[in-house]
């Protein structure tokens, strides 16, 4: 019976060399949930570890005492009360300080065989979507970062925005798509810069975070796209592009099955949301631990416009916060306006008499750059209600955190489907 080490991931540097890596790759979870310790546990272990550039002003105000979040409020103040937000614009030179400083933070803590990538997010157009996510990739390139990999969104412009920069070529670039036309799209738009993917991230419908499906989400599987987009690739003769299966691979079993099937690697989240390297709070871990199958829906509350998986106890749901454009700003679409600002608006002239924001309740859609800031939007893959499978009960009722470690060689090295539980951690008892 084989197990998840007898596979290696392979990668060709610009020589022709081949390089190989544990055949794990953990997801991008912004904001700062796959913080910077856990993807270099990934990268420690010989795999693959993401960090996230989302909200990365935010990031960094938090972890390397940057005044950003506070600079551009302070600027805009005179708009908060303004449903036009258009002229509320992030200051590049900031943007790119901030992504600077997470990836040279991060990169130069790395240590072992593996690598380091930064999930970028097409979504977060920032009232500016070319100028800012071409200043975000080339900052993470200028500081070394290993790999971008481009998430939510079709990024059929994304390759240009960055082709004259000198790491375009060396640095693994991928794409997380949900679907062979997806692929097929990208590839050929990217084609004028005569550069391929270096790797496909296949993403099925039972992945945390947003959803590259419709509400009929259920009626897709991950095995069917999977299998589609390696045939796909092996008839283009794309001999160097490993697909990488994401959404629902639980166990080291589960990843052996889409290892079998040809994938090069899978892409794992939800079982580290539990682990002490990721940036939750505690007390949020517990509640990711505790969650009910019946918990966990996918709705529609996301600006973004994609569906998007969550526990339906999250504080995000029905809250009725103004909207936090002037200080954040991350969905605002190129004419500075975000589908939230309607929803609330919408109930604040319904409800003319509210005045508390325990009287507002907005439950088309949520601020999400707010309520992701703190942790207050609990988006999670579908097999959440499992997590609790996967630790010991501590004396007090509360469920004992994993290490990064842990996760990722019982994934590494589990067989039949088992799941090993870590050994009881006598400080937390
Ligand atoms: C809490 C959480 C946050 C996530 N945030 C992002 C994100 O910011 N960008 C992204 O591309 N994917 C995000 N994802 C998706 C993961 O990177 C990953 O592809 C997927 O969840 C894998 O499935 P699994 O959680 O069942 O292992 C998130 C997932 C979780 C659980």
């Amino acid at each position: 019976m084989k197990r998840v080490d007898d596979f290696r991931l392979t990668f060709k540097d610009l020589e022709g060399n081949e390089k190989k890596y544990v055949p794990i790759m953990i997801g991008g979870m912004g904001v700062d949930i796959s913080t910077a310790d856990l993807a270099l546990e990934a990268c420690r272990l010989g795999g693959i570890g993401h960090i996230s550039d989302a909200m990365i002003n935010t990031v960094t105000d938090r972890r390397y005492n940057t005044k950003h979040v506070k600079d551009k409020l302070k600027q805009y103040k005179f708009n908060v009360a303004n449903s036009d937000k258009s002229v509320v614009q992030f200051d590049l030179a900031q943007l790119e300080e901030a992504t600077r400083l997470h990836v040279e933070g991060t990169m130069k803590r790395k240590q072992g065989d593996g690598l380091i990538f930064i999930n970028c997010m097409e979504k977060l157009t920032m009232n500016g979507p070319k100028e800012t996510l071409r200043v975000r990739m080339r900052a993470a390139l200028d500081a070394g970062i290993d790999g971008i990999t481009l998430a939510a969104g079709l990024h059929l412009g994304s390759f240009s925005l960055i082709e004259d920069h000198p790491r375009f070529r060396e640095a693994k670039l991928g794409i997380i798509v949900s679907s062979v036309r997806a692929l097929q799209l990208f590839i050929k738009k990217s084609a004028r810069t005569g550069r391929l993917p270096d790797y496909v991230v296949v993403e099925g419908p039972l992945a945390g975070g947003h959803l590259g499906f419709g509400m009929d989400w259920e009626q897709y599987k991950l095995e069917d796209i999977v299998a589609e987009v390696v045939a796909w690739i092996k008839e283009q003769g794309y001999d160097n592009m490993p697909v990488i299966a994401a959404g629902g691979v639980f166990t080291g079993s589960d990843a052996v099955r889409f290892l079998e099937m040809g994938c090069g690697g899978v892409q794992v989240a939800t079982r580290f949301t539990v682990t002490k390297e990721c940036g939750l709070p505690d007390d949020v871990k517990q509640e990711y631990y505790k969650a009910s199958e019946e918990l966990i829906e996918v709705n529609q509350i996301s600006p973004t416009g994609y569906p998007m998986r969550m526990m339906k106890n999250t504080p995000a749901i029905g809250s009725g916060i103004r909207p936090n454009c002037e200080a954040y700003g991350y969905l605002l679409d190129a004419n500075g306006s975000c589908s939230y600002i309607q929803a609330y608006n919408k109930v604040i002239e319904e409800n003319p008499t509210a005045k508390k924001i325990s009287e507002i309740h907005v439950y088309e859609k949520t601020c999400l750059c707010t309520h992701m800031r703190n942790f207050d939007c609990w988006t999670c893959g579908h097999y959440t209600y499992r997590l609790k499978d996967t630790t010991n009960v501590l004396p007090d009722g509360r469920y004992q955190l994993l290490t990064a470690e842990h996760v990722f060689k019982d994934y590494q090295f589990s067989t039949d489907n088992q799941i090993a539980l870590p050994p009881l951690d006598e400080t937390a008892v």
